[in-house]
């Protein structure tokens, strides 16, 4: 039975682009929406021209009430009646109360090698540590933040005149393999690690 896939994004949803391109043929998922929490994400315009269905839900009417933004981010994903939730540059934090509901079903891809620079600028931290090697991590959403069970790595050496800018700019076709190779091993229910 073909999986059904939502995802998330904020942005320009590059990585949303990379998973819903990788699900065809006899791929075991298809994406069922794709879901912004801003109206002017670029993204929404890329899913559209490939077919899927959007949706907004603007988090900043809610102000600091997360519940009632996630409430209504809910009853969006529940609409659509996905089997996996793919968190892809959606850059709010979610609440435990909400992961808790999608827990087990939800990933996410975080630019570093996790257990390393959880949190925002993970490159610059990378470089800041002097470290030989950066990357990618895909990821189980749980209510620890870029904390879940590690689903994939990929990695790349960090050049002696590398940037936060021509890291990232390494790091995130690395982002475009990975999470399509993961995304399809757990659609099958093959939660092993893959390492790039
Ligand atoms: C990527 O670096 C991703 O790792 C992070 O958000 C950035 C933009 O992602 N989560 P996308 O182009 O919007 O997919």
């Amino acid at each position: 039975m073909t999986k059904r896939v939502a995802i998330l994004i904020s942005g320009g949803g590059s990585n949303m682009v990379s998973l819903v391109d990788s699900m065809t043929g006899d791929h075991p998922a298809r994406a069922c929406l794709v879901v912004a929490n801003a109206a002017d994400a670029g993204g929404l315009a890329k899913a559209q021209a490939r077919g899927v269905q959007t949706a907004v839900v603007d988090h900043r009417p809610f102000g600091k009430d997360r519940a009632s933004f996630e409430n209504a981010l809910h009853a969006s994903l529940v609409m659509a009646k996905p089997d996996i939730i793919c968190l892809a540059g959606f850059m709010r934090i979610l609440t435990p109360d909400f992961i808790t509901m999608w827990e087990g079903r939800m990933l996410n891809i975080h630019p570093s090698l996790l257990p390393l620079y959880k949190g925002l600028h993970t490159h610059a931290r990378a470089l800041d540590a002097g470290d030989a090697q950066h990357g990618c991590t895909v990821h189980e959403v749980t209510a620890e933040l870029d904390g879940g069970p590690i689903l994939g790595q990929a990695r790349v050496d960090i050049a002696s005149d590398d940037t936060p800018d021509t890291l990232a700019a390494k790091v995130l076709p690395l982002e475009h393999q990975l999470y399509p190779a993961v995304l399809r091993r757990f659609a099958t229910g093959d939660r092993s690690r893959i390492d790039l």
